[in-house]
């Protein structure tokens, strides 16, 4: 039974790694890339209900700074399947007022491939309604030292002192500056890692793990993690008497 203390509102940021789309595949004794094309039905039903739901943001963990190290006929398959369901989606995104943001290192990848995430971007970049944030080579390792490395450049030019850099700052120069932090993260697949996701971010974010395959999560499954997150009481700190006082008042 959910207490005064305990949320009752949608999170408004939700980020998940989309794990286990390899072994939904073998288990069925097919090739690992046909569980990458049935992990993107996943996506286009969750980005659906999240729009459903008005949930301000969802961050997808599509492809780490780290999944390089895979095969590369697999590598290669992704960056595929990645362009065209850029190239498929974008439209329909935009119809239903769905801003994306593409966060990573995009220097990696083909110019063709650059062009079309700038292009998503910027067809969808004065919706108003669910942001859709997709991580592709995207490392939370990444993120704070390319923040850094903007900080420290303003430092150099005289704009900002060092005094100045505070967390707020930092924030504000990481990949998903503007974007509340996740307050609902979610991994399927049975592992319990973050795996160099949002590390900044994630500071106070609620934890949900599903054992739950990539392609297998619904609505029903992310209606069950909000259900969880619903029944979590967030301290931050304080004490749960403290938390009853602040919401009465
Ligand atoms: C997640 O599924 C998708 C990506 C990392 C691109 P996996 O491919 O990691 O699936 P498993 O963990 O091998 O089952
Ligand atoms: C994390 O999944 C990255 C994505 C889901 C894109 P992995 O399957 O690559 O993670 P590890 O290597 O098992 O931690
Ligand atoms: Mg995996």
């Amino acid at each position: 039974m959910p207490t005064d203390t305990m949320e009752t509102v949608n999170p408004k940021h939700i980020a998940i790694i989309m794990d286990g789309n390899g072994r939904w595949a073998q288990k069925r004794k097919m090739p690992r890339f046909m569980g990458h094309r049935a992990g993107v039905k996943t996506v286009r039903a969750i980005v659906e209900y999240c729009a459903e739901l008005e949930i301000e943001a969802l961050s997808l963990f599509a492809f780490s700074s780290e999944n390089w190290r895979r095969p590369k006929a697999e590598v290669s398959l992704l960056m595929d399947l990645f362009m065209t369901t850029l190239q498929g989606e974008v439209d329909k995104l935009d119809e239903n007022g769905i801003k994306l943001r593409v966060i990573g290192d995009k220097t990696a990848f083909s110019e063709k491939l650059q062009q079309k995430i700038v292009q998503a971007e910027m067809q969808t970049q004065d919706n108003k309604g669910l942001n859709l944030v997709i991580a592709a080579n995207y490392g939370g390792h990444w993120d704070i030292a390319q923040a850094v490395r903007t900080i420290s450049e303003r430092i150099k030019s005289g704009e900002l002192e060092s005094a100045e850099v505070t967390e707020g700052l930092i924030a504000q120069h990481l990949t998903t500056a503007g974007l509340p932090d996740p307050d609902l993260f979610i991994r399927t697949g049975g592992e319990q890692r973050v795996s160099n996701f949002l590390l900044w971010q994630l500071a106070y974010t609620e934890f949900y793990f599903t054992d739950k395959l990539w392609p297998e999560f619904d609505q029903t499954s992310l209606s069950e993690a909000i259900e969880s997150f619903k029944n979590r009481e967030r301290r931050f700190g304080y004490t749960s008497d403290q938390v009853a006082d602040k919401r009465r008042n």
